[in-house]
């Protein structure tokens, strides 16, 4: 056994990159060498990894030489370019971008659901999207013991989920319009989209592209997403998924009004959902009504947990329940999830190191 795993964070810079830094300096993974990757802007830029300075470099396929693990959070089209060449340099990629997730050879991972699918990776995981994994924290403690037929969610997500210049955005937008002046929008509700809408002080229903199905890609990930993490198969008809996915004008955490409808209809109840939320890894019950206490993004930024609130059942369909989930979208819906992946790789020994 060497003294420690060498480590690459692609995309360092960025909302997700820096908090990666972060939560692989919090982690249990012994790191003998750092290597913060961006790109040709950021080269040359310092930051820091537990005290020290470390110098940002372009990302190249170079880069990876005697790299051990890549933490990778650049965008989908820089993965896809630059993660094979680390595979190739013997490197394990944990992927935070969407870019190999519905690969068949890929295992996409929420570690308190199936871990174990990460025996069956060849050197990438995909760390699911934002909204899918908390939605999979609160829903798989009720799945395994009342059995799930239908899932409908409705997100309500923050802006910082497009990244530090949408985040930005959002902030000079706010300003603008306390000022008086035009808020004028360039990113959102997707960079790469013909038409951009303000976020500030409005909602806007359309997260990533709208496609031919008339979903956005969005709607289109937390789907099948969904039934790959639970099932095994993205197109698995066991468990009935829709969504609707909705950018509001907060800045981190990730709001998700979840109805689900239960195989036992006889012996779910609310009481027994909240114990199996309370019970669960990951998950934390904020539920009292009475005390007005339930999750907010407020309280839950910078949190590893996804809370759990407003349980309730359906008043006229019995065995179907409506909640309310909140996770910080950076932390366990991008940085955590994909750091708890690598430590759970290295647990496992299924990291070779060079
Ligand atoms: P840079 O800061 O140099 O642009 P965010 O999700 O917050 O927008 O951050 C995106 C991250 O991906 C940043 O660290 C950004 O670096 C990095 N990035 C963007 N394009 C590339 C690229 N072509 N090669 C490597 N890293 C990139």
């Amino acid at each position: 056994m060497s003294e420690g795993y060498e480590v690459a964070i692609l995309g360092a810079t960025g909302a997700v990159g820096t908090r990666l830094i972060q939560q692989l300096e919090q982690s249990t993974i012994p790191v003998s060498k750092i290597k913060l990757l961006a790109s040709s802007r950021s080269a040359g830029k310092k930051l820091q990894f537990k005290g020290e300075d470390v110098i940002v470099e372009e990302a190249k396929p170079e880069s990876f030489e005697g790299v051990d693990i890549v933490l990778a959070s650049a965008g989908g089209s820089v993965s896809k370019k630059l993660l094979p060449e680390a595979v190739k340099r013997g490197a394990v990629c944990v992927d935070n971008t969407s870019a190999f997730r519905m690969d068949p050879d890929v295992p996409l991972v929420v570690p308190e659901v199936n871990e174990k699918a990460l025996y069956n990776h060849h050197g990438i995981i995909a760390n699911p999207n934002c909204s899918t994994i908390q939605m999979m924290v609160a829903l798989e403690p009720i799945r395994k013991v009342f059995g799930l037929k239908q899932i409908i969610v409705s997100t309500y997500q923050a802006a910082s989920g497009a990244g530090q210049s949408a985040l930005n955005e959002l902030y000079s937008e706010a300003q603008d319009y306390l000022d008086g002046k035009e808020m004028s929008a360039d990113i959102f509700p997707t960079k790469g989209d013909k038409e951009h809408y303000p976020l500030a002080f409005n909602l806007l229903p359309q997260i990533d592209v709208l496609e031919d199905n008339l979903y956005s890609h969005e709607e289109w990930k937390m789907i099948h997403e969904t039934k790959k993490i639970m099932l095994g198969d993205m197109n698995d008809p066991k468990i009935k998924v829709t969504a609707t996915c909705v950018r509001v004008p907060v800045p981190i955490s990730h709001g998700e009004s979840i109805y689900i409808e239960v195989e036992d209809k006889e012996n779910a109840t609310v009481d027994a959902i909240r114990k199996l939320i309370d019970e669960a890894p990951g998950a934390v019950l904020q539920d009292d009504p009475e005390h007005q206490v339930y999750p907010q993004p407020i309280n839950a930024t910078g949190s590893r947990d996804t809370f759990v609130g407003r349980i309730r059942p359906d008043l006229e369909n019995k065995g179907s329940f409506n909640m309310w989930v909140v996770s910080d979208n950076l932390l366990k819906g991008a940085a955590w999830n994909t750091v708890q992946i690598a430590e759970r790789l290295v647990a496992d020994d299924l990291v070779e190191v060079k």
